[in-house]
């Protein structure tokens, strides 16, 4: 189909498109900008299909409506996580805890088609614009020493990207989806979380400030199954892991910051 969107339902907007019923069991998600991530998104959205991961399939891409750029995909029914949890606060626990499980089948899945992380990060970091060059060389020095990964990482992995259907949690949104380390992948989404609950510190109400707890709960389950990433953070301090100390549910930085005392400040489910 190209054209026009014509008489066809918006269903949604997000920042970077808005999303219209395209036809029996399909949308098309209209981008308002042009940008190279849609054709990564339609690679790592079709690579994580391929491996039986729950997300929707590609129907078509990229495709033209009107000038703008768009991809069909699947359709599927059901709220996206926040909003599910405004209607079922009692299920955050087991909202997060199958969104973590879900986030290491991904990362349990190889990705060798897809861009690696560090290379897309390093190409982001040296376009910053609002970086200072001593910072930015900094920042650029930092993560050659990083470690890369062969991991499907979906790099935005939050319960905004996350819709919960009829069979299950479904991951949208693959746009910066790449190869890479588990550990960067959970990493982001612990500063989504760190970014979402310093916005809720200004003036957040009941319901906004369980939302926010969302994310950190995901991020604790999440750390709570890195078992073997804790421990060899622990190998490397010379310790033995315990998964049950209270280390394990703070976030990257505590991870790998030296002594017993975590000064990562990662906010905790409550
Ligand atoms: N396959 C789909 N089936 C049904 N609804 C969808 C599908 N894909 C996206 N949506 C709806 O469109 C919304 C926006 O989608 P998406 O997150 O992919 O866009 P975005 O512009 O990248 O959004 P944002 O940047 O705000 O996260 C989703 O929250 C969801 O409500
Ligand atoms: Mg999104």
């Amino acid at each position: 189909m190209s054209g026009s969107t014509g008489n066809a339902m918006l269903l949604a907007k997000g920042t970077t498109a808005d999303v219209y019923a395209w036809g029996e069991g399909r949308v098309l998600k209209l981008f308002t900008e042009r940008t190279p991530w849609h054709a990564n998104e339609v690679a790592a959205t079709r690579a994580a299909h391929k491996a039986r991961l729950p997300v929707p399939e590609v129907m078509d891409g990229l495709i033209e409506v009107g000038q703008r750029e768009g991809i069909v995909f699947e359709r599927v029914d059901g709220p996206i996580m926040t909003e599910y949890l405004q209607d079922h606060p009692d299920q955050v626990e087991d909202c997060a805890r199958q969104a973590a499980e879900l986030q290491a089948r991904i990362h349990a899945t190889e990705a060798s088609e897809l861009p690696p992380l560090i290379e897309i990060l390093h190409w982001s970091i040296a376009q910053a614009d609002p970086l200072e060059d001593a910072t930015r060389r900094a920042v650029l020095d930092l993560l050659g020493g990083l470690p890369g990964g062969e991991s499907l990482c979906h790099n935005d992995f939050h319960p905004s990207n996350i819709i919960v259907s009829g069979r299950g949690l479904v991951v949208i949104d693959w746009a910066i989806g790449t190869r890479g380390n588990p550990l960067a992948d959970h990493a982001r989404t612990w500063v989504v979380s760190r970014m979402w609950l310093d916005g809720l510190e200004r003036g957040a109400s009941e319901q906004e400030r369980l939302l926010g707890h969302i994310p950190a709960a995901i991020w604790r389950a999440a750390i709570l199954q890195l078992g073997s990433a804790a421990a060899l953070a622990d190998c490397s301090r010379g310790s033995q892991p315990d998964l049950g100390s209270e280390h394990y549910v703070h976030g990257p930085a505590g991870l790998f910051c030296p002594g017993s005392a975590c000064r990562c400040g990662t906010p905790m489910a409550e």
